[in-house]
């Protein structure tokens, strides 16, 4: 698809959220298959209106490679099914505590703690339910996909990691290293692995997947930068969660490091860093490069 032909980005984010919210309504049970409870609690949090933009980034890194990635959105929707078990947790009472997530109370303020917990599980089993009954696509190839979600998501450098040293980090402190760590961990991973599992889905070179882990990398650490500068800037009805959290639960953030300024221009380097990283490829990656900007640009 040549520049000219594009859809806006605003109109492409909307048509790329209704496909990933069509895979993921046909891999999650109906709210009314038993146990119901659970399916309830599982669909409130999922279907609030999430940006998904790590299962965009696959689709997007699909297509960078690939003209025609067929069946991409279930391979990706498993990211939106990581992510949501990881906020239902991050919301937790024992973690953040927060009564507000994609502009509703949060799962445990309306089914309880332990349906929350369960809710959270469940997507996180899920992910890899769906990974390996993905149609059309080879054993090895969902083993690969299979490792990379599992990896981001899991303790040495991935998702559960970063929050680990998150949570630690309340009664630390803030150093730059720390804090780059953090980040990387609890969001830049499970980012970067969005944009490697599109890339490996659709067949990428090893130059074609070492150069989108890169673009993966700056974009993953410009994300959490920017979530910690819009808790500080923007409101909690823009967010949709409570704003100024950070700086109440003494969190260990780029611009607690940094101040705001500094913050907003290391996220700027970082997507002027990720779209180097796409030197290499043509207008396919054209979307690629867009939600770079989106991502640093975004105001919630
Ligand atoms: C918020 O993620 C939590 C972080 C990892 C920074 P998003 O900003 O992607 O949240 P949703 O999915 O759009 O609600
Ligand atoms: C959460 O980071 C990262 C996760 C792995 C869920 P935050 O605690 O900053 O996310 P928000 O601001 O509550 O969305
Ligand atoms: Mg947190
Ligand atoms: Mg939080
Ligand atoms: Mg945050």
């Amino acid at each position: 698809m040549t520049k000219a032909e594009q859809i806006g980005l605003q109109d492409y984010l909307a048509e790329q959220v209704q496909i990933v919210d069509r895979a993921l309504n046909d891999w999650v049970p109906g709210d009314k298959v038993e146990p119901a409870s659970i399916h309830r609690a599982m669909r409130y949090s999922l279907f609030a209106g999430g940006k998904r933009i790590r299962p965009i980034l696959a689709m997007a890194a699909a297509r960078a490679v690939s003209d025609s990635p067929g069946g991409v959105e279930h391979a990706a929707c498993t990211l939106e099914l990581i992510h949501t078990y990881s906020l239902i947790h991050d919301d937790l009472p024992a973690l953040d505590n927060d009564d507000l997530r994609r502009g509703r109370p949060t799962c445990h303020k309306v089914f309880g703690d332990a349906m929350a917990v369960l809710a959270g599980d469940a997507l996180l089993t899920l992910a890899f339910e769906v990974l390996s009954r993905l149609h059309g696509v080879s054993a090895d190839r969902k083993i690969r996909l299979v490792e990379e979600l599992s990896r981001s998501a899991g303790t040495v450098g991935g998702m559960i990691g970063g929050q680990v040293n998150d949570i630690e980090g309340e009664r630390r402190r803030p150093t730059a290293l720390l804090l780059e760590s953090i980040h990387r961990a609890k969001t830049g991973a499970l980012l970067c692995a969005s944009v490697r599992m599109g890339a490996i889905y659709a067949g990428a070179t090893e130059e074609e997947l070492s150069a989108l882990s890169e673009y993966g990398e700056h974009v993953g650490l410009a994300f959490q930068i920017i979530d910690d500068v819009l808790d500080v800037e923007a409101s909690s009805e823009a967010l949709g969660k409570t704003a100024g959290k950070d700086q109440a639960q003494q969190k260990i953030t780029f611009p607690a490091v940094y101040g705001l300024a500094r913050s907003r221009e290391m996220a700027e380097e970082e997507r002027l860093a990720a779209h180097i990283a796409l030197r290499t490829f043509d207008d396919r990656a054209e979307r690629l490069r867009q939600i770079a900007d989106f991502i640093v640009y975004r105001k919630a």
